[in-house]
Formats: structure tokens, sequence, C-alpha cells
């Protein structure tokens, strides 16, 4: 007889532990089924709030509502069983205090049971991430271009293509490391810069555009699987997920059309009829999906 155990999540301090050591792998996720395939693959999974943009359809990450992070942090962690989740604080939920935070952060650790939350910015929010880690909340920082001071940063631009730049990404990186973030992530910034703040810092990095220096990687699932539309100069589309998903849906409709499907293999006969009952046996065996 065996007994089977759920293997252990990774943690916050395991991630943290894995600075200089072999690059961790993370990927946004925002629902169960393929939080399910990245959980096999990955160290952490990213519950961004990008998912406004590529689930929701809006054009920035700014009006992104908590609940939504919250309702996708819970498919993620009920669809993964190893990787940490990590959920972003959205646009407005942490910025104005630190207890403002505290508040919105153990609201998403308590509803969600993810392992720690992320907040964009260096400097300015330093003394909150102090705040939240004292009070148990591990936090993984975001700097470089951070897409929520879009408005400010005046679009998805470059950060560090100058060096009189570099002093202010640097001291970020060191002022969030120093108020006990664990990991944070360098969002498009120059391949140099990211190699020098990776050397500079005690906890890993994990680049998006930031080059192979950095401790880590991450990109959105949907970019590089190749399903987003537009993607930015740094994705490398590993899969073409949306042509498939294309090609499949054209096929359906053509057979819909002509009433190729469904088959008798796909419908339901009444009782007494073998050769029917075994064919909808079949189709009764097949994997769930949603709508069975
Ligand atoms: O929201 C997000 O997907 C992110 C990644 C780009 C790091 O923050």
């Amino acid at each position: 007889m065996s007994i089977h155990v759920n293997p252990r999540r990774v943690t916050a301090p395991d991630i943290a532990a894995r600075k200089g050591g072999a690059p961790i792998v993370a990927l946004t996720s925002y629902h169960a089924h393929t939080a399910a395939i990245a959980d096999k693959h990955c160290d952490f999974l990213l519950v961004g709030d990008s998912l406004g943009m590529v689930m929701h359809g809006y054009e920035t990450t700014v009006p992104v509502p908590l609940e939504l992070m919250v309702m996708h942090g819970r498919a993620v962690v009920r669809g993964s069983k190893r990787a940490l989740v990590v959920v972003d604080m959205p646009f407005g939920t942490y910025e104005e205090s630190p207890s403002m935070a505290f508040r919105n952060a153990a609201r998403v650790m308590k509803e969600t049971d993810c392992g720690a939350v992320k907040l964009e910015g260096g400097r300015r929010t330093a003394e909150t991430t102090r705040y939240l880690v004292e009070r148990g909340i591990p936090v993984m920082a975001h700097i470089g271009m951070t897409p929520q001071s879009i408005n400010v940063l005046g679009g998805f631009k470059t950060q560090g293509r100058s060096r009189d730049q570099w002093e202010a990404i640097e001291e970020d990186a060191r002022l969030v490391a120093e108020a006990g973030a664990f990991a944070v992530v360098l969002e498009a910034i120059t391949a140099p810069l990211a190699e020098r703040i990776t050397k500079a810092i005690p906890i890993p990095t994990i680049g998006i555009g930031a080059s192979a220096g950095c401790d880590g990687q991450i990109l959105v699932m949907e970019d590089m699987l190749g399903i987003s539309p537009d993607v930015p100069k740094f994705v490398k589309k590993f899969g073409a997920i949306g042509k498939a998903i294309d090609d499949a849906i054209a096929d359906y409709a053509a057979e819909v059309r002509a009433r190729t499907f469904p088959k008798a293999e796909h419908t339901y006969a009444l009782k007494g009829n073998e050769a029917s009952d075994k064919a909808s046996e079949q189709a009764t065996k097949k994997p769930k999906t949603s709508s069975t």
C-alpha cells in the first residue's frame, strides 16, 4: 500500500534561497486549468494584474479591481499544487499608506490562500514592503518598467537606456531588498543594468525583458504561447496556440454548418438500444469539460 502525500508548496523563502543558483522559472497564470499545466514546470506562478488586459480586454492594468485579483488568485491556487502562487496588488490598493496596503494584502492572502503578493515600485513602496513583511506577508517587488505607472511614464517604455537613469533604478532594487522583499521583478530594463543589479543585491532578480543575466525569468503565459495578438520585443513565442485555437474553431464551425458534427458517438440513445448505448457510454467516459 502506498500513501499519497501532496508535494509541499514552494515558499517565498525557498525562492529567496535560490539567489545565484539554478535559474528560477515563472509564468503568469490566471486560471485553474493552465495553472495545473504550468505548475509542473514553474517555481512560481504570478497572478499578474496583466489579467486585466489579457482576460478582460482593458487597455492598461490601471482599472483592475482587487476583486478580480482575488477571483483569479483563488482559481490559480486551486489549479496548482506545488508552485508558489504570487498575486499582484492592483493599482490603488497599496500606495496610500502601509496600513491600507496591509488591509488589502491580508484580504488577498486570506481569500486566495496564495503565498505572497507583488507590489510595483522601488523607493516609493519600500516602507510599505517592510511594513507588510514585518506583519507576515511575503512581498515580491517589481521595478524598471512598472505598467501601473504608465500614465506617468507616458507609455510602455524600456527603462535604463541611458546611464544617467541607472542610479535611481539600482537604488530602487537596493531599497526593496533592504526592506525585506524576497525577490524583485526587473521589467524592460537594459541587459547591462539588469546584470549589474543582479550582482549588487542579495535577493533573486526575475527578468522580463531584462536579459538572461537575471536569477530567473517570467513571461505572460498567453504571450509566450502565441495567443496574445501583440507582444513586446522581449517575448519569444514558444507556441502557436492562437493559431491552433483559430484552426480548431474554424473546423468546428465548418462541421456544424455541414451537419457532420455531432455524430452518433456524440449523442445519447434511448435505453435498450445497445449499439447506441455503447456509443453514449464512450461519450460519457470522455474527459469532463466545463459543460459536462
Ligand atoms: O502583471 C504581470 O503580468 C506582471 C508581469 C509582467 C511581471 O507583473
